[in-house]
């Protein structure tokens, strides 16, 4: 509500993120424009002897927002983790996802951890480790803005321990065409997922937002090197959220995304302002996505 009744209307991402929400997002990482899913994939099929071999083997991986736990299944062969476990909000979900990698790896230790991992983590005890490998890919770093991307690096370099380190999917500063047409895919399904937001805030608060009186828009800000995500009043209306009125004037907007896009230089500097070293980067052909390894000691902060 808060959000809502700023200056510039806005609404946390994270609410994108409902049942129908969870489902859009799965058919966008499919679209032939949004380029991340895909070449992260790639990035982390092709290089994940390499990134073992700087990583180490038989260590302890902790993914945040482990989901249905398919990308750590790349590098899991390679990498040979002592345990995995996976931590999500959604209990259930989690559980799912940890039996069927089981199936595919039944010889891996996973200890699944139903958690927020925006808030602090504790891990099970069987599982304390000083030098752990937190894996967070998908670029999902991106939709902080930088100084809480900042803030999460270093609760994810306290959560690796002293000796551990820290696997990051960024999604990487380039040509505005590409970037746009991913967030502005032809089938429609970006504008879907943005404006079902709408239908999760009718029932969230008892609202009774109309989401076809909105119109989805995304553009690149070069400046702030970002995707901004707009809901845009096609007239003005007004909006009942239980008993609270909300003016639109016709034409203005709520803000429901950033995702950062980040030049390699930018992001070693954003890890070293949370006391990560940059040892390595691995990216694809095209440059459009890169994996990158943090190391937390010897790291001058
Ligand atoms: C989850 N996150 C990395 C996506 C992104 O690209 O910022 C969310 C998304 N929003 C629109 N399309 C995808």
């Amino acid at each position: 509500m808060a959000g809502l009744q700023s200056g510039q209307k806005t609404i946390n991402p994270k609410y994108f993120y409902d049942e129908a929400g969870s489902c859009l997002f799965a058919q966008i990482t499919a679209l032939p424009e949004y380029y991340p899913t895909r070449t992260e994939t790639a990035i982390l099929q092709s290089h994940a002897e390499d990134i073992a071999g700087q990583v180490g083997k038989q260590r302890v991986v902790i993914e945040p927002g482990a989901g249905n736990c398919e990308k750590v299944r790349h590098l899991i062969p390679a990498l040979q983790p002592s345990c995995y476990v996976p931590v999500d909000i959604s209990t259930d979900f989690l559980a799912d996802a940890a039996v069927a990698l089981n199936e595919s790896f039944p010889e891996l230790r996973i200890e699944p951890v139903a958690a927020d991992f925006s808030r602090a983590i504790s891990l099970p005890e069987s599982v304390g480790c000083q030098s752990a490998v937190v894996f967070y890919p998908g670029s999902t770093i991106g939709n902080f803005e930088p100084a809480d991307a900042v803030k999460f690096l270093q609760r994810m370099r306290s959560l690796a321990g002293p000796a551990g380190s820290v696997l990051v999917g960024v999604d990487l500063h380039k040509d505005d065409a590409i970037l746009t047409a991913a967030y502005n895919d032809r089938a429609g399904v970006t504008a879907a997922f943005n404006r079902n937001v709408l239908l999760h805030l009718n029932r969230l608060l008892g609202a009774d937002f109309k989401p076809e009186l909105f119109r989805h828009h995304a553009f690149y800000d070069r400046e702030k090197r970002r995707i901004e995500m707009h809901l845009v009043s096609e007239l003005e209306q007004t909006v009942n959220c239980g008993s609270t009125a909300l003016h639109f004037a016709a034409g203005e907007s709520i803000h429901t995304e950033n995702s950062y896009k980040y030049t390699p230089q930018d992001f070693s500097a954003l890890a070293a302002a949370a006391g990560l070293k940059l040892e390595q980067s691995w990216s694809d052909p095209g440059e459009l996505f890169s994996v990158n390894l943090l190391s937390v000691a010897d790291c001058c902060d």
